[in-house]
């Protein structure tokens, strides 16, 4: 059984042969712990490269539920799965969607329990590559950075539209840019006379009020980053769903998260030591009253890094982090 929604799928062709090493594959499937007949959802689908190892190691009788919100990268992964599962008796639902709505897809398809859950966040290949998505300040397109296109906020919206408080606050606390307010003062200065369009446009704008920065990373990386994840909403998307995963997790059921960014990490840190712990009611003095058992075991007291080999390899895992948890 191969189901995938919605129905919009079946218009256009995505590419064919982009490539997305998988980022720390052993050691998601290691930590995993993937066993055939479990239940195992990939949160971010991308090109598939880690769901086709999930999908074989819980076939036969094992289900794979993956989530993508972009359809090109659904599509290519679809191909891919397919002959996975035609080679190993595997069967997958993906759904074409965030996966903050995890539990309400998963409930709606009678599945209330997870054995095994995924995240490798953020961006893949196929996004940076291609400059008509706008990703790339390397290359000219026009400032979109959506995942998905059904959403309808771009990052030329968010430069053109947002004040000069919320776009100091996007560029301080997603881009951890220091001189956010010189920055935000000065987008609201020259979009009066022109408006952002172009990635190049917004790039060297950067550069022009930042400075160029240290030799080998552009000025525009982090804030290019943060304007990625404003339009994406990916904090709030990684709160949501994490939350969901841990509560969907079966006993001694395990989450694996792959972290780009300082800000993600801290946060998936911060929530596996919050559900590693008893929720005790700070308003009870003696400090016995219990709001919530502790739910999860962690099992990298320490984060995860990828070896010197993987990062000369695959250049995009250099910033990868991963930390994994176990339902107890
Ligand atoms: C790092 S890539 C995943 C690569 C994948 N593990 C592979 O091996 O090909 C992250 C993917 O997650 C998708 N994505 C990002 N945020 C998402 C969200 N909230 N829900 C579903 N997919 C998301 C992106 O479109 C991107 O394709």
């Amino acid at each position: 059984m191969q189901q995938i929604y919605p129905e919009v799928l079946t218009q256009g062709e995505g590419p064919v042969t982009p490539r997305h090493d998988p980022v720390l594959l052993t050691e998601c499937i290691q930590y995993l712990n993937l066993k055939p007949g479990m239940i195992v959802v990939d949160c971010t689908l991308g090109l598939g490269g880690h769901s086709c190892e999930l999908l074989k190691a819980v076939s036969p009788g094992g289900h794979l539920y993956a989530f993508e919100k972009d359809e090109r990268n659904l599509k290519v992964a679809q191909k891919r799965l397919e002959e996975v599962a035609s080679e190993v008796g595997g069967t997958f639902t993906i759904f074409h969607d965030s996966f903050s709505s995890l539990t309400d897809r998963l409930k709606r398809e009678g599945a209330s329990r997870a054995d095994a859950i995924l995240f490798d966040l953020g961006l893949s290949s196929p996004h940076v590559d291609d400059a008509e998505r706008g990703f790339s300040f390397l290359k000219e397109g026009p400032l979109d950075m959506r995942f998905d296109p059904r959403q309808t906020k771009t990052a030329a919206d968010v430069l053109n539209t947002y004040t000069e408080k919320e776009l100091a606050d996007v560029f301080f606390y997603l881009g951890e840019e220091r001189a956010s307010r010189k920055l935000a003062a000065a987008v609201i200065h020259d979009r009066k006379q022109t408006p952002f369009t172009s990635t190049l446009q917004f790039a060297e704008f950067v550069s022009r009020v930042l400075g160029r920065g240290k030799p080998g990373r552009h000025r525009a990386t982090q804030i290019f980053q943060a304007l990625r994840m404003e339009v994406n909403e990916e904090l709030m998307a990684l709160e949501l769903g994490l939350n969901q995963a841990i509560e969907l997790l079966a006993p001694h059921g395990r989450v694996v998260v792959l972290s780009y960014h300082s800000l993600e990490d801290r946060f998936v840190k911060q929530t596996f030591k919050q559900f590693a712990t008893d929720l005790r009611d700070p308003t009870d003095i003696f400090g016995a009253r219990v709001l919530r058992l502790k739910s999860l075991s962690l099992l990298t007291k320490k984060p995860i890094f990828p070896s010197k080999e993987e990062s000369t390899r695959n250049s995009r895992s250099r910033s990868a982090v991963l930390r994994a948890a176990e339902k107890l």
